[in-house]
């Protein structure tokens, strides 16, 4: 049965984390994988997570099953965080799936089989595990330029010229904030911008949030969100609790659906459910359990928001000083960009054998398209850092 099978694909994030753990080098950094790490360089758990966790496993008197869209309070909790706003959540919908990977594919599939074959339009580039799901899930992949190379800042006219070309049966990929890999966000008039195209040509946007209070603070990073869900009839949302509540390998996130009217969005709650039922039944527990206790809790929710507010903040100043560092090493003003990009990603611009050449003779781990985990740096490391890509560029 197997022996037709391909030899196995490397994944281009992944692997680069076990190439790491290989490299038998004293200094070596990792700047792969999207992670947040401390001046220690550790991944923390979260204090009012930690918090959290106890009162969980305090209170919990049973393993027994959930439903299969989880649990509904952090459903409310989780919907809440991204759209506050009641008068659109009342034709609103959102399930707690495995990660937002699984959210991801769980919406490919609600659009696969609403519209068979519908085309996504995906940012060029874009979080290099996206166009796998979508493909996964059946639908067809076109780009639209987001990236412009010389700015390293969103190219606003080309995206627009590109998504004038998106039609009513079409559906458009969007990064809510921080853009990854590239660092580049789209700016509160480009979001209106974008809004407007999709009420003119009726394609259905879809936003990845992943990121939400890495890049400009919790409320600010939904602009996006919120302006096209109150201006639009229908909108798919994924959103990530990985990073901003530290819980990467408990896989919480959420699959979000917004309709012209309620009874359209429990239609696609109902379709998502059956595709829960014939993959995994119901996501797992641990994750949602932490992140409704967090929420719920208004002294619990407040301390988290502190500790999310320290590590965005520290992320600021990471940019700020691997810039610094660049200028020096550099003698120039090439790398000023990185203090304008958002959340944990920038992309340098570099090709992937500038990129292998990191890896290679200075065993800075960074992904082949060009992207750096900014929030994988020590303070430490800035200078050694900042010598490498100077080296390479
Ligand atoms: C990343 O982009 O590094 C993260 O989202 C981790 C992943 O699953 O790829």
């Amino acid at each position: 049965m197997f022996s037709n099978l391909p030899s196995p694909q490397q994944d281009p994030i992944l692997s680069l984390s076990l190439a790491y753990r290989q490299d038998q080098r004293d200094k070596k950094i990792d700047l792969g994988i999207g992670v947040y790490r401390n001046s220690d360089g550790v991944t923390p758990v979260m204090d009012s997570i930690q918090k959290a966790e106890q009162i969980v496993l305090n209170d919990q008197e049973t393993k027994a099953y959930v439903g299969m869209a989880g649990d509904e309070e952090f459903n409310a909790a989780a919907l809440n965080l991204v759209l506050p706003d009641s008068g659109i959540t009342e034709r609103a919908i959102s399930v707690q799936t495995p990660g937002a990977s699984g959210g991801l594919r769980m919406l490919a599939e609600l659009i696969s089989f609403s519209s068979p074959g519908a085309t996504i339009w995906l940012s060029n580039p874009s979080y290099v595990n996206h166009q796998p799901v979508m493909e996964a899930a059946g639908l067809k992949v076109k780009h639209y330029r987001y990236f412009e190379a010389n700015s390293k800042q969103v190219d606003v006219n080309a995206m627009l010229d590109d998504l004038s070309k998106a039609g009513a049966k079409d559906v458009v990929l969007l990064h809510g904030c921080c853009h990854n890999p590239t660092g580049a966000d789209l700016t509160h008039e480009a979001w209106k911008q974008v809004t407007l195209l999709a009420q003119k040509n009726g394609f259905l946007p879809f936003i990845d949030i992943a990121y939400q209070g890495f890049g400009d603070g919790l409320a600010q990073d939904a602009f996006g969100v919120q302006h096209m869900a109150a201006n639009l009839p229908e909108l798919l949302v994924t959103s990530s609790c990985s990073k901003n509540f530290g819980l990467y390998r408990e896989r919480t996130g959420s699959a979000i659906v917004v309709a012209d009217q309620k009874n359209h969005a429990m239609n696609a709650r109902g379709k998502l459910l059956q595709m829960a039922r014939s993959t995994y039944t119901m996501p797992p527990a641990h994750g949602a359990s932490i992140v409704k206790t967090v929420l719920l809790d208004k002294e619990l929710k407040s301390s988290w928001m502190t500790e999310l507010e320290q590590m965005r903040l520290r992320l600021v100043s990471l940019r700020q000083q691997l810039c610094s560092e660049l200028a020096t090493k550099t003698n120039s003003e090439d790398f000023e960009f990185i203090k304008q990009h958002k959340g944990m990603f920038s992309v340098l611009g570099f090709s992937a054998e500038q990129m292998i050449r990191l890896r290679e003779e200075f065993a800075v781990y960074g992904v082949n398209d060009g992207r750096i985990n900014i929030a994988g740096l020590m303070e430490q490391d800035l200078t050694y850092v900042a010598t490498a890509i100077a080296a390479v560029r």
